[in-house]
């Protein structure tokens, strides 16, 4: 539960500056209880581009408040921590990725939204995993595509749609992490529980799972499923709205391989508070910048994607 004065503080300070507060479900659940919006990457983007705020503090990480400054370059925008990072975006270094993209000409680029302003201003389309299979069959069945920089959801949408897209090596350390061993044996154990999994999973993750999807996939699949018990593999902070919105339904989380240690918490999205979320409202920092000769090739890639996720009703 939030402190009623710090509630109550941040409250003002919104309507002071004009402010809204957008959220991705992997935040601390105090967060997610005072935020105006909390949603998946695509819809963080979508609210981004059309609210009236003049300020926006999106409580995620760089690269979702470096999205919604791209969109929004007449607005300031806010992060409680400069530090929540992405080790998923890391490992696409925009110069590494335009020597690699240099290597296939003719092919289209297509970009997971969890990449720098850099990477994004070298896409064709940005996609996110609410939409990356919708968006690449919207191409030719034998369009020569790029996709980076996540390779286990670029596999599994080859995988779906019998594309062979050539992938950028990266991933995410919270959802690589996941063990298939345990996840066996939790089955066991809850024989009726069904697997839910995000696609930044591995491939033999995926291969158990009964339901694959973007976290607001997840959370409607808990909805309407008769089902009323579920072992969920992405990051632990969905379980909040999961519950919230399933009073009557059991939520597992998936360990992690190293039970030392809380991999299946994202380390960069847990670094945002409460507090750093008041202080940064007051204090107007940390801000999101971004090069304008950057921004305004990485715009178009964006607005590619909100432009097709539009028509197909996404
Ligand atoms: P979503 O697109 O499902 O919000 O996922 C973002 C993310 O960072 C997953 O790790
Ligand atoms: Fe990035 Fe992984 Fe954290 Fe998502 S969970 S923000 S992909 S590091």
């Amino acid at each position: 539960m939030v402190d009623n004065n710090l509630k109550e503080s941040i409250a003002k300070l919104k309507k002071e500056k004009n402010a809204v507060i957008l959220a991705h479900y992997y935040q601390v659940e105090e967060i997610q209880e005072i935020a105006d919006f909390v949603g998946d990457s695509l819809a963080l983007a979508q609210w981004a581009a059309k609210t009236d705020a003049e300020v926006i503090v999106l409580c995620g990480v760089h690269f979702m408040g470096e999205t919604a400054k791209i969109l929004c370059p007449e607005k300031r925008v806010f992060i409680p921590d400069l530090n929540a990072g992405c080790s998923l975006a890391d490992s696409c270094d925009a110069v590494e990725f335009e020597k690699f993209i240099q290597q296939y000409p003719d092919h289209t680029v297509i970009s997971y939204v969890n990449t720098s302003a850099a990477v994004k201003a070298l896409t064709d389309i940005v996609v996110t995993s609410s939409n990356a299979r919708q968006i690449i069959e919207t191409l030719p069945s034998n369009a020569p595509i790029i996709f980076g920089p996540d390779r286990n959801l670029g596999n599994y949408i080859n995988s779906l749609t019998g594309r062979n897209m050539v992938l950028w090596d990266g991933a995410c350390h919270v959802h690589e992490q996941f063990s298939v061993e345990k996840i066996i044996e939790l089955k066991k154990k809850h024989s009726n529980a069904l697997l839910i999994a995000h696609p930044e999973c591995k491939t033999v993750i995926l291969n158990l799972a009964d339901h694959i999807g973007s976290t607001a996939s997840l959370l409607k699949f808990t909805s309407t499923s008769n089902a009323t018990e579920f072992i969920v593999a992405t990051e632990v902070g969905i379980l909040f709205e999961m519950r919230n919105s399933n009073p009557n339904k059991t939520f597992i989380p998936a360990p992690p391989n190293d039970s030392t240690c809380a991999c299946n918490e994202c380390n960069f999205m847990k670094l945002n508070t409460v507090q750093k979320l008041y202080l940064c409202l007051k204090n107007e920092n940390p801000e999101i910048y971004v090069d304008e000769t950057v921004r305004l090739k990485a715009v178009k890639s964006i607005i590619k994607m909100l432009d097709l996720s539009r028509k197909l009703g996404l």
